[in-house]
């Protein structure tokens, strides 16, 4: 029934015919949820659509399925002609071997990159560290992230005008705060905290590569990151698990289901701010902002505090044994000569 597909409220769409013909666009975790959705989107607008995924064989059969079927926004006939290429990474954000070498491939052989959308995202119901000793969620959801985005930058810079970066976030970033003293949450791990404590610092990561690219007056490349809405995606069906929405008895789970029947998007749907973000006219001279339903929203709370945005700028170059320099560009080719 058409409304078990439809959100009631909070359901803009992108509505840009901004074609990307000749653009190189990269997206993590685009086998499954919205990441699958957006690539979809992006290469019927001509682009050629990187889908940097873990899951090789996933994501074959995700390619031949978008292949296949076109957006909702356009026909089938259309579908056939104008659009743009699709192609496989290997990449696995808990492992940082991965990223680099996802990186090193990019660089090696891609001509250009002009939006990188970091979408993939984890939540991990037990504590758990990876093999280069971070907690999962956080090395998947951020710290895999903002490496991959930091050497990748150099070629976006060469690629530029028109470059964006895309951070997906969630609302549940102003619910917590980062424990700098405990940055794994060895001493008090709940899923929950872990993974929105992920998405807010996909926020202050945001603003503060926005204010770092100013400050070097590295121009052209701009940074946004989003909160999706609620999209009945695996991520979403985990965590409703290990919570216990879906499998307690009345009144949780007729509370689940409202929730799901009023606020709930469709993958399609889920996917619009994301494109609103690389894609849209509209935010073509905007930077370091967060976007929700596609426009722009107001954050609050420890997203607003620079001083909070540096200081974890400068933790995660300590997590990742590098150095934070002052200089920006002289930053990014050091971070590019340790890691790559
Ligand atoms: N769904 C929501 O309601 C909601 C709300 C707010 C924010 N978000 C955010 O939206 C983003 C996309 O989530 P989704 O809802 O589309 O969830 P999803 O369907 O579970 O997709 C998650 C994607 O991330 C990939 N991934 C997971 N671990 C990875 C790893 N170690 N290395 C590389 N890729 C990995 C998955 O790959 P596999 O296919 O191999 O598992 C999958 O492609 C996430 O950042 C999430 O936090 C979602």
């Amino acid at each position: 029934m058409w409304f078990f597909n439809k959100t009631w409220f909070f359901n803009e769409m992108c509505t840009s015919k901004a074609r990307l013909d000749g653009k190189t666009v990269v997206i993590t975790g685009a086998s499954d949820g919205i990441g699958k959705e957006t690539a979809r989107d992006l290469y019927a607008r001509g682009a050629r659509v990187i889908l940097a995924c873990r899951n090789m064989e996933k994501t074959n059969k995700v390619v031949e399925d978008i292949k296949n079927n076109p957006p909702s926004r356009i026909t089938e006939e259309e579908y056939k002609t104008n659009v743009g290429e699709l192609a496989i990474y290997c990449l696995d954000l808990s492992s940082l071997k991965s990223v680099k070498d996802c990186a090193k491939n990019l660089l090696t052989n891609e001509a250009a990159i002009h939006i990188l959308i970091n979408n993939a995202g984890v939540a991990v119901p037990y504590f758990q560290k990876t093999k280069d000793g971070h907690e999962t969620t956080l090395q998947v959801n951020y710290l895999g992230h903002f490496l991959l985005t930091l050497l990748l930058l150099p070629k976006m810079q060469l690629s530029s005008p028109n470059c964006r970066i895309v951070n997906v976030s969630s609302i549940t970033y102003f619910t917590v705060d980062i424990d700098f003293d405990d940055i794994n949450l060895e001493r008090c791990y709940t899923e929950y905290k872990s993974y929105a404590r992920t998405k807010l610092a996909n926020i202050l990561f945001t603003k503060e590569l926005a204010r770092r690219l100013k400050e070097a007056n590295i121009h052209g490349i701009n940074v946004y990151c989003l909160h999706p809405g609620f999209i009945q995606t695996k991520i979403y069906k985990n965590f409703g698990s290990s919570i216990g929405v879906n499998d307690s008895i009345f009144p949780w789970n007729i509370c689940s289901f409202i929730f799901n029947l009023l606020f709930c998007k469709n993958v399609e749907q889920g996917a619009q701010t994301i494109i609103y973000c690389s894609v849209d006219e509209k935010t073509a001279n905007e930077t370091g902002f967060y976007y929700s339903n596609c426009n722009v929203g107001n954050t609050y709370r420890k997203a607003n505090d620079h001083q909070y945005a540096k200081k974890l700028w400068n933790v995660s170059c300590r997590l990742l044994d590098l150095e934070p320099e002052d200089d920006f560009t002289q930053f990014l080719e050091t971070v590019s000569r340790q890691m790559l």
